[in-house]
């Protein structure tokens, strides 16, 4: 069934809110005009940076995902500044839509202030929400700033796979 807002309550959790506020931070579904941020974003790390049609499209499919799944990544602004310095948010990615992943990334002039913790603990709250049973992060083995934020968010390692990459850690959090 679809609702009037557009959610698609075929599964059988609570969607997630959208627009979430923390003691420093606004986060919020991704807008169009968000498409130069993330173009910029994607390039800090080192890969081709995507066009702007390329970027804004991705953000289509993103805001139509979100209305079809209750889950999404959102962008990340400092309330004070009104800056974009990343995303946060709730992804199938790896795993599933019962059991989805956390995923964040910021803006290299803006790590190492407890912004992805804050982010990510609200981020938590919600997913408890939604009536969730457990939270999955997968992290490359050599992520460590990655690693700590999920620490202090009550994650634990759990198991390891390898891919072309190298080792990737499956690391969980179980909501009670
Ligand atoms: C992972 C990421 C989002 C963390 O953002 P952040 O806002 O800097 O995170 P926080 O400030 O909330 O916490 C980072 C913690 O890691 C620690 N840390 C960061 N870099 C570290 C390093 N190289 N070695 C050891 N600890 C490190 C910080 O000291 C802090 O821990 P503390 O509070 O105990 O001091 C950011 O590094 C990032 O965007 N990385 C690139 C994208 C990415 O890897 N995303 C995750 C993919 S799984």
């Amino acid at each position: 069934m679809v609702t009037k807002e557009g959610y698609d309550l075929t599964n059988n959790f609570t969607p997630m809110e959208f627009y979430l506020k923390t003691e420093r931070l606004d986060l919020g579904m991704w807008e169009e005009s968000d498409s130069i941020w993330f173009r910029q974003l994607v390039g800090e790390r080192g890969i081709d940076i995507p066009t702007l049609d390329d970027a804004r499209n991705q953000i289509f499919d993103a805001r139509k995902r979100a209305l079809e799944q209750g889950i999404s990544l959102l962008t990340i602004r400092r309330r004070d500044e009104g800056d974009f310095i990343g995303y946060c948010g709730l992804v199938i990615g790896r795993s599933t839509l019962e059991e989805p992943e956390i995923a964040f990334e910021l803006f290299r002039n803006s790590h190492r202030q407890g912004y992805a913790t804050e982010a990510a603990s609200v981020i938590m709250d919600c997913a408890i929400a939604t009536g969730r049973h457990r939270i999955w992060s997968t992290v490359r083995a050599w992520n460590v700033a990655s690693f700590r934020v999920l620490e202090k968010i009550g994650f634990e390692r759990h198991h390891s796979t390898w891919d072309e990459r190298g080792e990737l850690v499956w690391n969980v959090r179980e909501l009670k």
